[in-house]
């Protein structure tokens, strides 16, 4: 049982790496060429070598001519120049290039394949490591895999080259050197057995670790763990993890020392043999010339040298496989999200029925969202509101296409939202996220969402001044050409949280679309932005959409119609005054706000 899975992880990782080896093929198919190529010449050169000193040898022990050594002198000389002058090229100028490019091919590959995958995936924390680790070491790994199937086919060629010398020597010897090396190869595919159990089994571990090592060492985590006692469980959980660790090195050991130690200790015992037999043959015998002993003695090193590397690749060809399994599922991931064929007109209505979502944390399922119907038309100004986890968020996320329901439809202009295509019906959307990002680029950059050649200035510097950056713009030396965040350049611009929001909100007045939605637009803004920002809306927008989601609610007020959210349903729906008069969790919520408001004012007057 245990074997013939064994077996099949070992044909699946040898199968994984010539998966990759078709990847290399298709972006660099020379790489693949040149490095086989490579990899015979170099099997083949050093047995050339040792050909060269002993038909020397041999020459000079039997005195025959300077006219056939000095030609056997010659055609050594020419094939070593000839030889080095491929190294240097290859190594020098085609590896470099050919790698450069390969680099920049999968790059470029993973990229449109990062952007493709659905968001869900993100939720799926194994998916989400495997995804970060695939993006960082599929090009390590190729180059890696070309490494080694270039020193195997050295290796190989440069063994059987070798052997078939011996054969002409001695077909004893040529026998018992492939006897020693098929134990080698044994002893070393046991120990490999070890090793993927081992691997399996510490690999999860390592996981673990490397989140740890990730919030440590993140931007992201930083403020959290300094303010916080967060890091304290995950020191514990760091330490408790080192000694699983050692347990499970302890409980391995044994076999791999053992394995480790046969592999090597038998074929040594082996080349021991084949010296008493050359020593018999010299010294009792008298069967061997001098140049063939020169032959014998350095094949024998050779040849040893030549299996135990091998042996060693195809651990590690092994391991690559076994690696590569993470990049193919990645690359194989095809997603869920698919757009229909139909261009989304301009927008005219949003149409929610019976909707319901949940996320998937643990096996388990999370509801979101819960019987959600809302009617939204072209110029209406929709404010949602709600605790903390309500589903306001998920439900942006739902129009947009970045999440599809489990159940219900979302209707845009009549049609289901599957039925467009995906690309334009985003164009005719715009989000401002709650969790927006700036981009390593310049203001202008950052408020195009793309590359920007100067064209549209005057858009760009009207959408910065509705969105009230323009006080800051004014300090920036460079205008809109400021550089921001220091990815790039030591002297790049850091922004305020509440700078960096009005700049993700300058993206949604820049561009032209008739949805707008807005999420926890002003979360970051102080009051006086906060109240540039609803007179920009309420001027600048007044012909489109608006889904405003908001904890404040006194910037909702005024909108058509409000929506209140409670663990993902709607529990309360009107204008303002009819929410009020209705004296429900709406009306609460407004005045405890109202409220907290009346009393930092007079504490501030006071
Ligand atoms: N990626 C996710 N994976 C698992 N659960 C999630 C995820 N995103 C949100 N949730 C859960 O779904 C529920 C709704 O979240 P959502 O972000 O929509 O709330 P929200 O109303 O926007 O809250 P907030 O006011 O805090 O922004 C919450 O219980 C939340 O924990
Ligand atoms: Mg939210």
């Amino acid at each position: 049982m245990g074997n013939a899975k064994d077996k099949k992880v070992k044909t699946k990782a040898l199968k994984n790496d010539f998966w990759m080896l078709g990847l290399i093929w298709r972006f660099t198919p020379s790489y693949v060429i040149l490095c086989l190529i490579d990899g015979v010449f170099l099997g083949i050169n050093s047995c050339i070598g040792m050909l060269f000193i002993k038909y020397l040898l041999n020459f000079l022990t039997n005195n025959s001519g300077l006219g056939k050594i000095s030609n056997l002198v010659i055609a050594y000389g020419l094939y070593i120049a000839i030889f080095n002058m491929f190294f240097y090229w290859f190594y020098q100028v085609f590896l470099p290039y050919t790698k450069e490019k390969l680099h920049r091919e999968m790059c470029s590959s993973m990229f449109l394949k990062a952007v493709s995958l659905d968001l869900e995936k993100y939720d799926d924390p194994e998916f989400y490591d495997d995804f970060i680790w695939a993006m960082e070491q599929t090009y390590i790994r190729a180059t890696n895999l070309m490494d080694d199937t270039e020193r195997m086919t050295s290796r190989m060629v440069g063994s059987v080259t070798l052997v078939g010398i011996f054969f002409g020597i001695d077909p004893l010897m040529a026998v018992l050197i492939l006897a020693f090396a098929i134990t080698r190869i044994i002893f070393t595919t046991l120990l490999n057995r070890t090793n993927v159990k081992f691997f399996s089994e510490i690999n999860p571990l390592n996981r673990k670790d490397n989140y740890i090592r990730r919030v440590f060492m993140l931007p992201d985590y930083a403020k959290e763990i300094r303010a916080t006692t967060v890091a304290e469980p995950l020191f514990d959980e760091f330490d408790k993890n080192k000694l699983k660790k050692d347990e499970l090195v302890e409980k391995y050991s044994f076999k791999r020392v053992l394995f480790q130690f046969l592999g090597m200790a038998l074929p040594v015992i082996g080349e021991t043999l084949l010296y008493i037999i050359l020593i018999y043959k010299i010294m009792v015998l008298k069967t061997m010339q001098l140049g063939d002993l020169t032959v014998a003695i350095s094949g024998l090193w050779k040849i040893s040298w030549n299996l135990r590397d091998l042996a060693d690749r195809l651990i590690r060809y092994h391991e690559h496989g076994i690696f590569i399994e993470k990049i193919i599922k990645f690359m194989k991931n095809v997603p869920s999200i698919v757009g229909g064929e139909v261009d989304a007109p301009e927008f005219e209505e949003l149409e929610i029925k019976d909707l319901e979502f949940s996320y998937t944390k643990d096996g388990q399922q999370i509801t979101a969202l819960d019987r959600i119907n809302m009617k939204i038309r072209q110029g209406e100004k929709i404010a949602i509101v709600g605790y903390n986890g309500a589903g306001k968020t998920t439900l942006t996320k739902l129009i947009m296409r970045l999440y599809d329901p489990k159940q219900g439809t979302i209707k845009y202009n009549g049609k289901n939202l599957k039925e467009y295509s995906i690309n334009s019906l985003r164009d005719k959307m715009v989000a401002v996220f709650q969790d927006y990002r700036i981009f390593a680029g310049t203001v202008a950059e950052n408020v195009v969402g793309g590359e920007f050649d100067g064209k549209n200035e005057e858009k760009v510097l009207k959408a910065l001044e509705k969105s009230d950056f323009c006080a800051k713009l004014k300090t920036l030396s460079n205008g809109i050409s400021t550089l921001l965040t220091r990815e790039f350049e030591d002297d790049g611009t850091e922004l305020s949280g509440g700078e960096k929001q009005k700049l993700a909100i300058a993206r949604a007045f820049y561009k032209n679309a008739q949805l707008i939605i807005m999420d926890e637009p002003s979360s970051a803004l102080d009051p006086d932005a906060e109240y540039n920002l609803n007179r920009s809306i309420s001027r600048y927008a007044e012909d489109k959409t608006v889904i405003f989601i908001s904890h404040r609610l006194s910037t909702t007020r005024h909108a058509d119609r409000i929506y209140m959210f409670e663990k993902g349903k709607i529990v309360e729906s009107g204008t303002h005054e009819e929410l009020i008069a209705k004296n429900g969790k709406y009306a609460y919520m407004f005045n405890l706000q109202a409220e907290k408001y009346r009393k930092a004012a007079t504490e501030k007057q006071d």
